[in-house]
């Protein structure tokens, strides 16, 4: 690559840097027009909201996707239970003892592969079992 390329390259980097920045200044904070700009309405929450969860915490997953959660189009929009609300949890109970905490490697010891006659998971990605799926209540 000769210098004159390279000076393209960097100089291309600082001007997109640039403009990010002054989306963001640009940027107050209005939640009234934050509230504006959903276009349908706010999917509720299937699984539980734990006591205390923060607009961090829920980032924690739905920033990047991780733990197989979707994406969310606006991480910007802070306060998240002031437009989701909790919705039903649909997951099955846990219809066994589990000795212990919910723990993913724990679980995942029969239901990744379905071994010992458990049912194989769909969905290995969701680390947080006990998010979802309750103890069900023994007699
Ligand atoms: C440990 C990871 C994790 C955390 C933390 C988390 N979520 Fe989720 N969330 C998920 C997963 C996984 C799904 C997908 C569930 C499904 O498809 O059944 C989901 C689904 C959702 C959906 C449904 C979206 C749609 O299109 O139907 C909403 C809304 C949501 N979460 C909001 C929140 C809010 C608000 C918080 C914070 C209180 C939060 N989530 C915290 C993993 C997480
Ligand atoms: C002002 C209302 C509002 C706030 C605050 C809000 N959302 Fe949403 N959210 C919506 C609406 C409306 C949708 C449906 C899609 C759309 O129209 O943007 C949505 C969709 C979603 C989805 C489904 C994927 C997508 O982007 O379409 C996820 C996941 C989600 N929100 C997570 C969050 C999290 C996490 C927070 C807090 C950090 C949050 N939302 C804050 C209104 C809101
Ligand atoms: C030693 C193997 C084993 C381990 C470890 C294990 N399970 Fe299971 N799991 C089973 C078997 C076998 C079944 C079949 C149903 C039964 O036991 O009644 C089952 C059933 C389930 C079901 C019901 C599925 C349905 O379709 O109704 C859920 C949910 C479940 N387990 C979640 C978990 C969670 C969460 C953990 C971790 C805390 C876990 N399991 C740990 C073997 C295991
Ligand atoms: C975000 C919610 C959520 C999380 C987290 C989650 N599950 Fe599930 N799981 C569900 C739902 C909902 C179902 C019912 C079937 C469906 O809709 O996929 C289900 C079904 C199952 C089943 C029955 C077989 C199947 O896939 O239909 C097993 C076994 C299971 N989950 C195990 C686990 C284990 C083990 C973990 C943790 C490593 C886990 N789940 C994490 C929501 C969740």
């Amino acid at each position: 690559m000769n210098s004159f390329a390279r000076f393209l390259i960097f100089a291309g980097l600082i001007l997109s840097l640039a403009a990010t920045a002054s989306v963001y200044a640009e940027e107050p904070e209005n939640f009234s027009s934050d509230a504006a700009q959903g276009t349908g309405e706010p999917p509720t929450v299937p699984h539980k909201i734990p006591d205390g969860a923060t607009s961090e915490s829920c980032l924690g997953c739905h920033k990047t996707g991780t733990n197989g959660a979707m994406e969310t189009s606006h991480p910007e929009r802070l306060d998240c239970t002031q437009c989701h609300v909790q919705g039903e949890v649909s997951a099955p109970a846990i219809p066994h003892k589990v000795r212990g905490a919910i723990a993913a490697k724990t679980c995942n010891k029969c239901h990744l592969t379905g071994i010992k006659g458990a049912p194989k998971t769909k969905h290995p990605e969701r680390t947080q079992c006990g998010q979802c799926h309750e103890r069900a209540k023994q007699a």
